[in-house]
């Protein structure tokens, strides 16, 4: 395939964000509402993005259903859950502005669940000390991602939809643009810009089992990689607890935690209920330690403490592990969920509508009168490009970033549902950037034509080779070596196999062969997007190589527990002038007092505080 850079399309914006996920749109709205031109260009068609998998709800301390809650609580339950490795700034922002991101989207339209007194109805989750997560029903990231769409679209963004971006362009360290190809004919098209927002998610597909559909393969965090910014706090790769195990067509698709915040229990085959025994001391104070307990927190009592099944997701996902290997697992390998026996068949099918269609239709099971059968899917990735916390821009000027693909906001293990509000204000916030940053950019950046063609070339490669490696073949290479040794337990011996695994598909990867041309061609889009895949494959394990503790969603067995030192340090990786991946331990400094003081005090002297 030979094209000509000169007659290859070209749009021109003032900038152009890359995915289309609730991270994305929010930004797009900002940087649109500052009258700024701002376009979307997403791999998939407009409102198929992973945010829909955030099914039960967006936490943001409202305080409806709990007067109790405020901005603090929720900043110190996130440093919690994370195991104190937070952002403290991004900690901070999420907490104080989750309340308004969700009150200014229910005025664009969005239609959340309502109690009985007639405010947003707020569901328990896994780490939330009260109940704080906004649903609509477990279909909430699918109505968040309407409204945004809504609103955006009207607000006059401009959307480029199943166009893959593949690199991004400079002028001298200045970000001017992006190159990539509409996925139908595999033609080239250029998008010139003064600001590039990257909002591409995760890179689940490098996992065999996990709740991330096609699309999710790092492409993100490699462009920024590539173009000289850096990967923070790679190795926490988050297991949700609960995926489909059976049929194994259909494993690892996700059961929201929703369906414990209604009160659902998790049995092994013995029908004991394990997550008792597995409470750390760290959360002990705050959860039940008997059936009863649970029981009379079910039932409203305020006094009764959460139950295990509300734990955060690493203990969960690992106590599931832990059953399963001691041979107590259900007859696939997971573990039992149970609601049918916890609530009666009509509060099942109003508040968790999805879920009763999701497993009768793929499993044939009735989820209120029988139990389903759950275990730990790849959901989410805490690692991610570094952000500066108030502008979401990286090291290179002019690059923004701003949702799961960021690093640092959650630490070593999210908690459920601050995803939806991370989105929402982190995309806000990026738009904001965005404006103050174009705001001040003197001359406007210009688009290289020498690296437009190298761009071009990178890409034709896997069509212009004769006798290479199938792409479909490499990929599921790459999920056998990150499940095999880079999953939810670790050790030193499995990463280093894995990293020299990883570097021989690097080598296989370079010599890909796709038959055929570049007009609706799914090999050569898979060819494409195995290089993001390695990328993000090697930051992880590098990552997890040298992070010498157990803390979080980063369990090694052969380092047992949180080990002070590693608290204060980030592990980031960056790509070195000869092309190889460098890490490196980065100190993270003291927090903020005024932050410190929030994390580590008793719940007393927080609660009841000013609803922000
Ligand atoms: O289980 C869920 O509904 C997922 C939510 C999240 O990842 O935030």
């Amino acid at each position: 395939m030979n094209t000509d850079t000169a007659t290859i399309q070209t749009f021109e914006h003032d900038v152009v964000i890359i995915g289309a996920g609730g991270a994305g749109l929010r930004a797009a709205i900002e940087c649109s509402a500052q009258g700024l031109d701002t376009a979307v260009v997403c791999k998939s068609l407009l409102g198929k993005a992973h945010t829909v998998m955030a099914e039960g709800g967006a936490a943001a301390a409202l305080g409806h259903n709990d007067p109790r809650d405020n901005w603090k609580v929720h900043f110190r339950d996130t440093m919690r859950g994370g195991k104190f490795l937070n952002h403290w700034r991004m900690a901070e922002l999420h907490a104080l502005h989750s309340a308004d991101r969700i009150r200014e989207l229910e005025e664009w339209g969005a239609v959340f669940d309502r109690n009985s007194d007639g405010y947003i109805n707020q569901r328990p989750f896994g780490g939330h000390r009260y109940s704080r997560l906004a649903h609509t029903g477990d279909r909430t990231g699918l109505e968040i991602l309407r409204t945004l769409q809504d609103h955006g679209v009207h607000q006059g963004i401009h959307v480029h939809q199943e166009c893959t971006a593949l690199t991004l362009l400079k002028d001298s360290d200045r970000i001017s643009g992006v190159f990539g190809y509409w996925r139908d004919s595999g033609r080239f098209v250029v998008f010139k810009a003064k600001a590039v927002v990257i909002s591409t998610g995760g890179a689940g597909k490098c996992w065999r089992i996990t709740s991330n559909s096609w699309e999710y393969t790092g492409d993100g965090m490699e462009m920024a990689y590539s173009s000289g910014a850096d990967l923070i706090d790679m190795e926490f790769t988050q297991f949700h607890p609960t995926g489909m195990v059976w049929p194994l067509s259909v494993r690892g698709i996700l059961v929201t935690e929703g369906v414990r915040g209604e009160g659902g229990i998790l049995l092994n085959s013995e029908g004991d209920r394990f997550m008792f025994r597995y409470i750390p001391d760290r959360f002990r104070e705050e959860t039940a330690d008997s059936p009863e307990e649970s029981q009379r927190w079910l039932e409203g009592e305020t006094s009764a403490r959460r139950p295990p099944e509300l734990l955060t997701r690493d203990v969960v996902a690992k106590a599931i592990l832990e059953e399963v290997d001691k041979g107590r697992g259900s007859p696939h390998g997971g573990a039992f969920l149970d609601i049918a026996g916890q609530r009666d068949a009509e509060l099942i099918k109003r508040k968790l509508p999805s879920m009763y269609h999701q497993f009768r239709e793929l499993a044939e099971v009735d989820i209120t009168k029988e139990k389903m059968e759950v275990g730990p899917t790849l959901h989410y990735m805490m690692g991610g490009i570094a952000v500066d916390g108030e502008t979401q821009m990286t090291s290179v000027p002019g690059l923004f970033a701003c949702g799961e693909c960021t690093g640092g906001m959650h630490g070593a293990n999210r908690l459920g549902g601050n995803s939806l509000s991370d989105l929402l204000v982190f995309g806000w916030l990026a738009g904001r950037g965005v404006g103050v940053y174009i705001g001040a950019l003197g001359n406007s950046p210009q688009v290289l034509s020498d690296q437009v063609e190298q761009a071009r070339r990178d890409a034709v490669a896997p069509l212009n080779c004769d006798d290479g490696e199938n792409p479909y073949l490499l990929h599921e290479e790459l999920q056998y070596i990150m499940n095999k040794d880079c999953n939810i337990v670790r050790t030193g011996d499995g990463l280093e196999r894995a990293i020299v695994e990883l570097h021989k598909l690097k080598g296989k990867a370079r010599r890909v062969q796709v038959s055929g041309a570049s007009q609706y061609n799914p090999a050569w889009h898979e060819a494409l997007s195995l290089r993001s895949m390695i990328v993000v494959a090697e930051a992880v394990a590098l990552s997890a190589l040298v992070r010498q503790e157990s803390r979080g969603a980063h369990t090694r067995l052969d380092f047992d527990g949180e080990h002070e030192e590693w608290g204060k340090l980030n592990v980031v990786v960056s790509r070195q002038a000869d092309g190889s991946m460098g890490v490196r331990k980065v100190d993270r400094g003291s927090p903020p007092d005024h932050l410190a003081a929030i994390a580590y005090s008793n719940l007393d002297s927080l609660e009841g505080g000013v609803h922000v």
